[in-house]
């Protein structure tokens, strides 16, 4: 078990109470190892993490600056989406993407890899992030809409 597996299993909720969940998030913004992003000057991409960082499960999740990042490799494309579940901010890719679908850690709400689209509830929606793969590493837009 790695480091941040160890973390998750710490923060992970013992009920579906609210107020347990507010006091774990407040917890986990404590505990977030964030990595220091390399600018790519002019275009709004950061470097987070080399393409071999997807081996040997073809996902990782990691935070820069305020944002958790799953990045996974998908029918041999790479993409990224928000980790942070928007029930209550469990991890959504702790487990192992399956047929496509990612499944949260805390209350199992189940979300389309593809499209991010929750599949448990359809009012919710992980944010998605543009990917870009150069020089060996994996670049992140962070902004939505850099330069506006
Ligand atoms: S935090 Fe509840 S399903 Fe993810």
């Amino acid at each position: 078990m790695d480091r941040a597996q160890q973390v998750w299993e710490a923060l992970a909720p013992s009920s579906d109470s609210c107020r347990e969940s507010e006091q774990i998030l407040s917890k986990k913004g404590s505990l977030a190892v964030v990595t220091e992003p390399e600018r790519a000057p002019g275009i709004g991409f950061q470097r987070i993490a080399d393409v071999s960082e997807l081996e040997p499960y073809g996902q990782f999740s990691k935070w820069v600056d305020d944002h958790d990042i799953l990045v996974f490799r998908q029918d041999g494309e790479i993409k990224a989406l928000s980790n942070i579940c928007p029930h209550f901010g469990g991890p959504v890719g702790y487990h192992q993407m399956k047929e496509g679908v990612f499944t949260c850690l805390w209350h199992n709400y189940r979300f389309e890899a593809s499209t991010g689209r929750c599949l448990t509830n359809e009012h919710l929606c992980l944010r998605s992030y543009k990917i870009k793969v150069e020089d060996g590493g994996i670049w992140v837009q962070l902004v939505e809409n850099p330069g506006t």
